[in-house]
């Protein structure tokens, strides 16, 4: 079923849905970063649809989406001083607090880890739907594993509509990537996937964080790390994607410029509009991806634009990249990975 509410969340719809959910369906909704494909937590048969739908590996967890703080108790075990001034400054927000969890979570939500990933999203058909269901709710974003995370559903109609029981349509979500995941680890907030909220934005509330050096760089399968999701493909059009990369503007377009040629132009470009007459190539052969000197524009596109280089069936994707700091660190953590670390820096 497809339900429109983008104007207005319609109640008895509501009912259908709340239906859905404490029947162990699993159904795709919006959240103010990405769409996301929810189930109730709390039932074992209901996530590992969720991991079938998706084709997600089972040894990545998902994070549990509440709708208001009070939940929060129900589903870890404690909750450390640093970790509760990071849900008192960041929640409802773009913000996932890994946690110890309590019993009733059941491990497949887990992956087998003795923590979770806890959201309160702030997008008002998100929080509705988990409060009216009553339940914890799991939500991993809602794209096959391995490809972008929807943005609409437009975008994601095609390869998850027959895997869900509905659709709740809620137009473009806001902030277009996922939320920032943070562990608290030895009292210091430590970063493990980077998003809307900055590593500044923490720095002001804690006074220290930190940032996994696994958030730019490969990481092999064998590795032990923090967070499971980083040593998957991710964000990955067909085609092959190369970044390109200059802390100087005009040598970045040069380096663009450059590829183009050696590839005999059976490029796509995706670049950022002020940059559109430098480069050299006919104009329907660009993708832009808003504006450098205003990333929050990047973020609202970027999964778009990687989608849609797909239908150019060109040889390579040539992708700007942008500076690896504030909101730039999120965009370049989700580009080097959709271009597989296949990144030009001059
Ligand atoms: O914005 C978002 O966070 C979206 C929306 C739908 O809420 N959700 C989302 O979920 O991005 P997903 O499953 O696509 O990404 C969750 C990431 C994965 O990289 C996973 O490995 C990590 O969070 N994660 C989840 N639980 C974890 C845990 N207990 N410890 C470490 N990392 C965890
Ligand atoms: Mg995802």
């Amino acid at each position: 079923m497809y339900y429109n509410w983008e104007k207005n969340i319609k109640e008895e719809e509501l009912n259908n849905i709340v239906k859905l959910i404490r029947n162990g369906e699993i159904i795709i909704f919006p959240t103010e970063t990405v769409y996301g494909i929810g189930a109730n937590a709390l039932n074992k048969k209901a996530v590992s649809k969720i991991f079938k739908a998706k084709g997600r590996p089972q040894d990545n967890p998902l994070i549990v989406h509440i709708s208001e703080k009070a939940d929060i108790k129900k589903i870890v075990k404690n909750v450390n001083k640093i970790e509760q001034i990071l849900i008192d400054n960041f929640m409802p927000g773009p913000f996932t607090l890994i946690l110890d969890k309590k019993e009733n979570i059941p491990d497949i939500v887990s992956a087998g880890l003795s923590t979770i990933g806890v959201r309160m999203p702030d997008n008002e058909i998100a929080q509705k739907i988990i409060k009216a269901s009553g339940v914890p709710i799991v939500a991993p974003s809602a794209n096959i594993s391995g490809k972008p995370s929807g943005t609409n559903i437009q975008d994601i109609k095609k390869e998850l509509e027959n895997k869900v029981s509905a659709i709740i349509d809620g137009g473009q979500t806001n902030i277009g990537i996922e939320s920032t995941v943070v562990k608290v680890i030895d009292d210091v907030p430590t970063i493990l996937r980077p998003g809307k909220i900055t590593p500044e934005e923490i720095k002001k509330v804690i006074g220290k964080v930190s940032i996994s050096e696994k958030i730019l760089a490969k990481v092999s399968e064998e590795e032990k790390i923090e967070s499971p999701g980083m040593k998957y493909k991710h964000y990955a059009p067909t085609t092959p994607c190369r970044l390109i990369c200059s802390e100087l503007e005009k040598k970045q377009i040069e380096l663009i410029n450059e590829q183009i040629e050696k590839n005999n132009k059976d490029v796509v470009v995706l670049a950022f509009e002020e940059h559109i007459e430098k480069i050299n190539i006919e104009k329907e052969k660009i993708i832009t991806i808003g504006s450098n000197k205003n990333l929050e524009t990047v973020m609202h596109t970027v999964f778009t634009a990687l989608r849609q280089a797909d239908k150019y069936c060109a040889k390579i994707v040539l992708i700007e990249g942008t500076k690896k700091e504030d909101l730039g660190l999120a965009i370049m953590n989700r580009l080097l990975r959709a271009c597989q670390y296949d990144c030009i820096e001059g």
